[in-house]
């Protein structure tokens, strides 16, 4: 077996895309709103870390992470608008051999002056929480930053680590929680500080007792609670890969902004154009799908219900409503959700004279029938 490189899987392929579409948006949102805000500190800067990084390339040649995170700027159209910010790549990995390949595949790309790329060679918990506790020490505050938290296991990913990252302001963090580990490893003797770790204290123990899918969605639901109580994150996002052997992982986001958290939800959606929440890779090869389907809206339509029963109700609320749902207000809510519940009779709504069938301004009162 190579010990750098090693056999790319489809759920990774398809965790690649999530990582992809999200930088795609990322990268020219960050980019030009950096360049609007005021710089006491010289150029503006944007930070892409990836803390687990890899070799750059698996076993057949495919791009790893970093080269991806690499290529989403460097293809980018707006590459040559954005020169005037520097753009800082912090790749972390901690096999001397994947540090190697990691900087031989580097070399041999063509880079702009305005894009550093770092390679550090270390653990990322120790690395990282070094430039935090430097930056916090000189009194600064991290530059607007993306991480990546891509561990083979679980055992490196500590949520005190990740809090005091995401309490800079506008940074933001996808991780990768490899569930059925977690879920296995729950109630076994010798795992308790790393779960500890994992989890930011012991409520996972309350997972012991559960077995199947209920100690999966307790695990689940804890870890986003977690997470949403750490720094400044608001939003929570996650999306589901179920491999080949039937393992079920989980792609998991932390955000300050609802533009973020939009953002990684279409990036969702460009992978599970049905649902917006899971890969399954014995169904998909982890391409993108040759013909479009439409969006299954039927469980946002069933979330507005339950929350306003037959009560009236604005396209305000309704946003507030599908806000920590998969679906995406402005791709899904109103045309895709309240026109067709309109046109078939369970909604009934109150337009001002003269406005069409099938529109919700923000005027527009509705209720289910
Ligand atoms: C899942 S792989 C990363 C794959 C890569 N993110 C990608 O998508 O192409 C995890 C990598 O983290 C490295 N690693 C393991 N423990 C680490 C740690 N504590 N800190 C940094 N790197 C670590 C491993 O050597 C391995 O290369």
């Amino acid at each position: 077996m190579d010990p750098v490189r090693w056999k790319i899987e489809d759920h990774t392929r398809a965790k690649h895309r999530v990582l992809r579409s999200y930088l795609d948006a990322w990268i020219p949102i960050m980019g030009y709103q950096s360049k609007k805000a005021y710089q006491p500190d010289g150029p503006p800067r944007l930070l892409l870390v990836d803390g687990f990084a890899g070799p750059g390339t698996y076993l057949d040649g495919e791009p790893g992470s970093p080269l991806i995170m690499l290529d989403a700027l460097l293809s980018h159209a707006s590459l040559e608008k954005l020169g005037d910010v520097i753009f800082l790549y912090l790749f972390i990995e901690q096999d001397p051999r994947r540090v190697a390949a990691l900087k031989e595949e580097i070399a041999k790309l063509e880079v702009p002056a305005n894009v550093k790329i770092h390679v550090e060679p270390g653990r990322f918990e120790d690395r990282f929480s070094e430039l935090i506790a430097k930056i916090k020490g000189n009194g600064k505050s991290l530059v607007p930053t993306f991480a990546f938290i891509d561990p083979f296991g679980y055992s490196s990913a500590s949520m005190s680590l990740t809090g005091s990252f995401l309490d800079f302001p506008r940074s933001e963090a996808l991780f990768f929680l490899p569930l059925s580990f977690v879920h296995r490893f729950v109630g076994r003797a010798g795992q308790e500080a790393t779960l500890n770790s994992l989890f930011d204290g012991d409520r996972w123990r309350e997972a012991i007792p559960l077995s199947g899918d209920d100690r999966k969605s307790f695990l689940m639901e804890l870890f986003e609670e977690v997470l949403s109580s750490q720094g400044q994150v608001k939003h929570v996002a996650s999306f589901r890969l179920n491999t080949n052997d039937g393992n079920d992982y989980r792609l998991v986001f932390a955000t300050q902004h609802e533009k973020g958290l939009d953002q990684m939800k279409r990036a969702m959606w460009k992978v599970d154009p049905i649902s917006g929440i899971s890969y399954s890779a014995k169904m998909n090869s982890g391409q993108e799908m040759l013909f479009s389907l439409d969006p299954d809206t039927g469980p946002l339509l069933a979330e507005l219900k339950r929350a306003f029963g037959s009560r009236w109700f604005t396209v305000t609320e309704a946003t507030e409503v599908t806000r920590p749902t998969p679906f995406v207000s402005d791709s899904h809510l109103k045309r895709l959700t309240l026109a067709p519940a309109e046109k078939v009779g369970v909604l009934e709504v109150k337009r001002k004279d003269g406005q069409r069938a099938g529109t919700f301004g923000d005027d527009v009162r509705m209720r289910f029938l």
